[in-house]
């Protein structure tokens, strides 16, 4: 059993220990390293300034460097990864071609977003760094960084003026194959950080030894990529100062990696990326790919989970309906063995499940869509990016022909938990697949069938309206009257 986090940061290897283990990434980055180049703006994951690169094995990622929010992260899930911050990235003195164009083009002002930037531009390049950048695929890159100085013109203009041929890989300059094997070796066994004061972080290295974790602890909060979790402790809300905590970190279980489409299902391990969901579902339910190109940030998404989203349940988290719709089931493992869920019978309430306290979500998996089937998702929010969802709907439909055979059809934001509507299923079903009435009578009773509330978000009434409409639209998008 390890004792200390082992970890690279530009190219340096470290070993973390003791209290230090408790801290946000930032914090250990700014106040035990001194790299100050990281910033803190908002602390939940919103502005991106502490934007870094992290390299980590597994998955659909045999060592790939990603952006992520270092502010939300604990320094437990940086065990075996080899950390990038903005100090990495200008080379004796001499700036950097995207720190270049960052200066020529005046994407700089106050300076405070700059660093986050710059990392998150990166997260781009070192994955395209023969091709200069379009400026759509640079606009989605740096949907998770705010700019309150430059209104965001000169730094899309900076990205535009990257010139691929002076383009140098940060991560080649920094990372290598020795780096790889040493963490690899390094990060072999369980970890178990102990702290009197700050409690104990347990990751363990294998799922047995996960499953006599959970049983011997129920009350210890799993962390996966702990996007929800570290907003929770940012803001003292779990965990405050001074109160001990006791955790289960997955990172060291590479058994439960990566996205995999096979035989028709795609199955999605406990510890795969949004990111990683998102590429994977591309051919299996694109409509899915799609929702998830919305979803939060990209920091968010190389680190947060889909069995994160699934397993804190709250009824706007985006997934689920589109989960529900494309039955979708959850496996639930224990040293009791292993059992699958429906993933409509999987919620009991206002974010209870009938997970008992000594199991785990270990992986999600739904059958990739046929022919003759129609499957659509739908996330109404304030804006594209960076929001959440006021309602969430989604739609499966399996036709012979114009004639609906079968319906799933689940909403999010209308109750307690995401609600799959089987009244409204039965209406559709038999019904010409094309009829403007039929779809007129789903809406009608979309809007009695739900029990949406106010909120700070907005009003039950506005809610029920907008749940009619979704249902209104995707008739209409069969129809072919409306493309999104
Ligand atoms: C800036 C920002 C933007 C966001 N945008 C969106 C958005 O657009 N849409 C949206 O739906 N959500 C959004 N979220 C919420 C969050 O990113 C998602 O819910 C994400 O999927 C959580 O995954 P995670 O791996 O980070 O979970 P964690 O934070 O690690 O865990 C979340 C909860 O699930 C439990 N848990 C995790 N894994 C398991 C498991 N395998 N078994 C049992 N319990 C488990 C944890 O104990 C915890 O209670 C956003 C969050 C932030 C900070
Ligand atoms: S400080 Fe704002 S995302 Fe981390
Ligand atoms: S330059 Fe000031 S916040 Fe971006």
């Amino acid at each position: 059993m390890r004792d200390a986090i082992v970890l690279f940061v530009n190219g340096v290897r470290r070993e973390v220990r003791g209290d230090a283990a408790f801290l946000t990434v930032t914090d250990w980055l700014r106040y035990e390293e001194r790299l100050t180049g990281t910033k803190v703006v908002c602390a939940e994951g919103d502005c991106g300034a502490c934007t870094v690169l992290v390299g980590r094995p597994g998955g659909d990622r045999p060592w790939r460097f990603d952006p992520v929010n270092a502010c939300i992260l604990t320094m437990a899930q940086l065990d075996g990864a080899h950390v990038l911050t903005i100090e990495s990235v200008a080379r004796d003195g001499a700036l950097h071609e995207v720190q270049r164009a960052m200066c020529d083009k005046h994407g700089s002002q106050c300076g405070f977003c700059t660093p986050g930037f710059v990392m998150a531009m990166l997260g781009h390049f070192e994955h395209h760094p023969d091709e200069k950048a379009s400026p759509k695929a640079v606009a989605n890159h740096l949907t998770g960084n705010l700019c309150r100085c430059t209104g965001y013109l000169p730094i899309l203009e900076a990205a535009a003026d990257v010139r691929p041929e002076k383009y140098e890989s940060v991560v080649a300059r920094h990372h290598s194959a020795d780096i790889a094997s040493s963490l690899g070796a390094a990060t072999k066994d369980s970890l178990r950080i102990e702290d009197s004061a700050r409690g104990t972080i347990d990751a363990p290295a294998t799922l047995d030894e996960l499953f006599a974790l959970r049983a011997a602890h129920p009350d210890a909060r799993i962390i996966a990529g702990n996007t929800d979790l570290g907003v929770l402790v940012n803001k003292q809300k779990l965990w405050p100062a001074g109160t001990s905590r006791r955790a289960i970190s997955l990172h060291l279980l590479h058994e439960l990696d990566g996205a995999t489409l096979e035989d028709g299902v795609l199955t999605i391990g406990a510890r795969a990326t949004l990111g990683e969901v998102e590429r994977a579902a591309a051919t299996a339910a694109p409509d899915f790919s799609r929702l998830l190109r919305v979803f939060a940030s990209p920091q968010i998404k190389n680190i947060g989970t889909l069995a994160g989203n699934v397993a804190t349940g709250s009824p706007i988290g985006d997934t689920i309906p589109a989960l529900f719709a494309l039955g979708a089931e959850v496996e639930l493992s224990s040293a009791r063995g292993v059992r699958r869920v429906p993933i409509d019978e999987f919620y009991r309430g206002y974010r209870e499940t009938v997970m008992a306290p000594d199991e785990l979500v270990t992986r999600v998996r739904f059958a990739a869509l046929g022919d003759g089937a129609t499957f659509r998702v739908y996330k109404v929010c304030q804006r594209r990016d960076l929001d959440i969802s006021f309602v969430g709907a989604a739609f499966f439909l399996a036709h012979d022909g114009a004639t609906i055979r079968e319906a799933r059809v689940a909403y999010g934001g209308v109750g307690p938990t995401v609600l799959r509507l089987r009244e409204v299923e039965a209406l559709l079903v038999g019904c010409p697949l094309r009829d403007e009435a039929a779809w007129e009578r789903v809406a009608a009773a979309v809007e009695a069938a739900i029990s949406p509330r106010s909120d700070l978000r907005g009003s039950e009434q506005g809610r029920r309206v907008l749940a009619g409409n979704l249902a209104r639209k995707f008739g209409h998008e069969l129809r072919g009257e409306v493309f999104a």
